[in-house]
């Protein structure tokens, strides 16, 4: 089925989230036959490339991403035809000027802009925009993560962009919503009675939000050193994750419905302040190592990185959500570069049973894994064959990959691009729930800031800091850390 005819503009056209994933998304929804025959997709920078010159950059980029498989010359050249590049300054007002006649004034187009740049360009792309008469209605807008550096700098920003564009056009996107095992989850608690009467406090024990990776900062030096772990992964996809594990059931299956769920998660987050910062967070930063028996620097010889550098590559949280549910329930969130593995998971780790007939007993646990591979499994206690009632842990496992047949699973940005030209911002941020995750993740920073707390290091390839063990340690607990 094919989407509504649209302008796709991409400001940031050269940077690497548009080469390395929109522009890949893009290609895989024109070869599955989403894009409408006459779409075009624009995209816009500094640099003074041709049109051809573009396009050679963006197939050789194209080429390395999609599997070898997928990618047909053909296509490609169906492909190229929609794509066009327009050099501007997007700091400048006149350069809109010259845009608005470039694209003409075919009001039945939907027109995206997409603003895959540093977010202190927001307020002023929209800002243009107007001027230029481009913020028509039906335009939308979509913002990369992070807004902002604070809350005040997001509340800053989401003013700016809300004085041009009403919310329902805004797209704030966090790429981990489109995931299929992230919108599976919600499949898994709300289309299945099984799980909800012991999905709260009572019977689990804890959950642990796990995104560990194994590549460093890349290319990104520059924009992450002012950023770090907790601004880049646990103030957004991390809480995201949070937020669906935790929400009640939305009335209904649409925008305003499942985020006036979530919203009200991040809001019943206990905040996390004074002595608390030391004791329920950990800091990490990656020393030199080995990743895949190659030797790695550390980060503060990545480029772009400041060599006195204090930023977290590493980030362990406990998180309290004061609702009845969950209250006295934590759930421990940790993200890091460099780590030993690339992983994405949620364990739900279930409370033992009240009394032990067997003796060797272990409590049951869910794992949701989201990357590498999508896998849901139940951890349940099994009798071992032969005499006596000796129990051992055994996995009830479905692999989603297998149990649809091996589909290709679309990627994260396909589903999310496609949502933008449909208007659907069910899968998007509203401006209330990024506010409310900066006013949770804020005090956590400053008191980094306020105690002098720096990282602590670890080795690239290890799990993270010591100190990361004993956030759960001292409760009896650990995390998991297997990979089968
Ligand atoms: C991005 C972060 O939002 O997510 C990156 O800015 C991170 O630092 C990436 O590497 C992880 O995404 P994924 O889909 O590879 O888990």
């Amino acid at each position: 089925m094919q989407s509504n005819c649209c302008d796709m503009l991409v400001f940031g056209g050269t940077g690497d989230l548009a080469l390395h994933k929109l522009l890949p998304a893009l290609y895989y929804l024109h070869r599955g036959g989403r894009l409408h025959r006459d779409t075009r997709i624009l995209a816009l920078a500094r640099s003074p490339h041709t049109r051809a010159a573009y396009q050679a950059l963006a197939e050789r980029h194209c080429r390395a991403q999609v599997a070898r498989a997928d990618f047909d010359d053909d296509i490609w050249r169906s492909f190229a035809e929609r794509l066009d590049y327009f050099p501007m300054d997007a700091s400048q007002s006149a350069d809109f000027g010259r845009l608005a006649k470039a694209l003409g004034s075919d009001r039945e187009r939907v027109r995206v802009y997409y603003l895959a740049t540093a977010p202190d360009l927001f307020e002023a792309i929209a800002t243009h925009l107007k001027v230029a008469g481009l913020a028509v209605a039906g335009a939308r807008i979509v913002l990369e993560k992070p807004i902002g550096h604070s809350l005040q700098s997001a509340q800053a920003i989401n003013a700016g962009i809300g004085a041009v564009f009403d919310e329902s056009q805004v797209f704030r996107i966090d790429h981990y919503l489109g995931k299929e095992t992230v919108q599976n989850l919600m499949a898994l608690r709300f289309a299945n009675a099984l799980f909800e009467p012991v999905w709260r406090a009572g019977h689990i024990d804890h959950v642990q939000i796990s995104v560990c990776e194994t590549l460093g900062v890349e290319n990104r030096g520059a924009y992450y050193d002012n950023a770090g772990a907790m601004r880049d992964m646990i103030q957004n996809h991390l809480l995201q994750l949070l937020c669906l594990v935790a929400m009640e059931a939305p009335v209904r299956f649409d925008a305003e419905s499942v985020r006036n769920e979530k919203v009200k998660i991040l809001e019943a987050l206990k905040p996390i302040t004074g002595q608390d910062v030391r004791d329920k967070t950990v800091r990490g930063q990656y020393t030199a190592g080995k990743i895949g028996g190659q030797e790695v620097p550390a980060y503060y010889f990545e480029k772009n990185v400041d060599n006195d550098s204090d930023t977290e590559t590493f980030v362990a949280v406990q998180a309290e959500i004061n609702n009845w549910r969950w209250a006295g329930v934590p759930f421990y969130l940790r993200t890091g570069k460099r780590l030993a593995r690339k992983t994405s998971e949620i364990l739900i780790q279930f409370k033992p049973v009240p009394h032990q007939l067997f003796g060797n007993g272990q409590a049951n646990q869910l794992l949701i894994r989201l990357q590498p591979e999508e896998r849901i499994s139940l951890q349940l206690m099994a009798k071992n064959p032969g005499k006596g009632m000796r129990l051992q842990p055994v996995e009830l496992d479905l692999n989603l990959a297998d149990a649809f047949n091996k589909q290709r699973r679309w990627d994260a940005y396909e589903r999310l691009l496609l949502d933008v030209i449909e208007g659907d911002s069910t899968l998007f941020m509203r401006r209330d729930e990024v506010e409310a995750a900066w006013q949770w993740v804020d005090p956590i920073i400053k008191g980094w800031q306020q105690h002098y707390q720096s990282p602590r290091p670890y080795a690239a390839g290890s799990n993270g800091p010591e100190q990361l063990e004993h956030l759960l340690e001292r409760h009896g607990r650990q995390w998991i850390e297997e990979a089968e």
